[in-house]
């Protein structure tokens, strides 16, 4: 059942985080739905323009639909992550997706309401909702690149939120993208996080660039022939902290690169004799689904399912 991000963080405010997680495939799609129901979890699904772009973004859409079917208990929502313009507007007239993330975040404030309040007025007539970013993750998000961290001003969000209507709004609170997250140790700005709730009560809060990167996974991956090195991510026991404070949706995709990449490297390294796609895709497929249950269980959206169906009655 596809709902809004909206009714899901309607749900979880303050108490857990709602997995968001991106995907590209089919052999991620289906370990990722699998994943969630077997952990009971509500969930969000996150498709880039990158995502969109790999093979077709119609072919996207109609494996979200085919595994609603396939999985009739899922709850999610389908999110277009890190959006221009123009690809909230195509995601918007789709019918399929149920929430856009608008990313003005690299434009002065009064561009970025500009642009972030167009699309708001053309999704929120379409019954879509809005994600919008204020501050910058240092590292690359899609094609705009920052050297270092712009935090979220929580004074400006405040401004941001009311002038734009938007449903949620990611904040730049220290993480970023990918898979080197952090040089030393790690240095989260919840405090940034608790100034915004103060001025926003109730209001859905983001975390991006939220990929633990579990040191183990990377120590498998280079005894399989990897050589990812100097690799960090964030600690997952923050994720319970960061949602009492109104986080509300934690995306990861880091994470899930890392299972695909070890399952593939080991099944090779232990196999070399075999080339048929369909091996590993088997390992991976219930591999991703147990990493989404384990991660669900961190967000402590795992077991909400039941709940959340009765709350929004459907
Ligand atoms: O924010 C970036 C996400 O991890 C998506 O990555 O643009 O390579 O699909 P991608
Ligand atoms: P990670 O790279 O930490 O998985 O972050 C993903 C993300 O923020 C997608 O928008
Ligand atoms: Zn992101």
């Amino acid at each position: 059942m596809i709902v809004t991000t909206k009714e899901l963080f309607q749900q979880a405010y303050g108490k857990y985080a709602i997995g968001a997680y991106n995907i590209n495939n089919l052999e991620q799609t289906m370990g990722l739905f699998k994943g969630n129901v077997d952990s009971k979890a509500p969930f969000i699904v996150q498709l880039s323009k990158g995502a969109r772009s790999y093979t077709h973004k119609r072919m996207l859409e109609t494996m979200m639909q085919t595994a609603d079917e396939i999985f009739p208990e899922a709850v999610f929502a389908v999110h277009l992550d890190h959006g221009d313009e123009a690809a909230c507007m195509d995601c918007i007239d789709s019918g399929v997706y149920s929430s856009v993330m608008i990313d003005a975040s690299q434009e002065e404030l009064e561009k970025n309401i500009e642009i972030t309040k167009r699309v708001v007025d053309a999704a929120h007539a379409k019954g879509v909702v809005v994600e919008a970013e204020l501050g910058l993750l240092k590292g690359v998000e899609e094609d705009i690149e920052s050297a270092e961290h712009v935090f979220t001003r929580p004074s400006e969000a405040e401004y941001f939120v009311k002038k734009t209507g938007i449903d949620s709004l990611a904040c730049a609170i220290g993480t970023s993208h990918g898979a080197f997250k952090f040089a030393g140790d790690q240095k989260l700005r919840f405090d940034i996080l608790e100034d915004i709730q103060k001025l926003l009560p109730g209001f859905p809060l983001v975390m991006h660039g939220s990929s633990s990167v579990p040191p183990e996974e990377v120590a498998r991956i280079n005894a399989a022939g990897g050589t990812i090195n100097g690799a960090s991510g964030v600690d997952a026991s923050q994720f319970l902290g960061a949602a009492k404070l109104g986080v509300t949706k934690i995306n990861i995709d880091t994470d899930g690169r890392l299972v695909w990449c070890r399952v593939h490297r080991e099944f090779f390294r232990d196999h070399p004799e075999q080339f048929d796609l369909r091996g590993p895709g088997k390992i991976f497929i219930p591999e991703y689904a147990k990493f989404i249950a384990a991660k669900n269980v961190l967000l402590g959206s795992a077991g909400h399912l039941d709940e959340v169906r009765a709350a929004l009655k459907k």
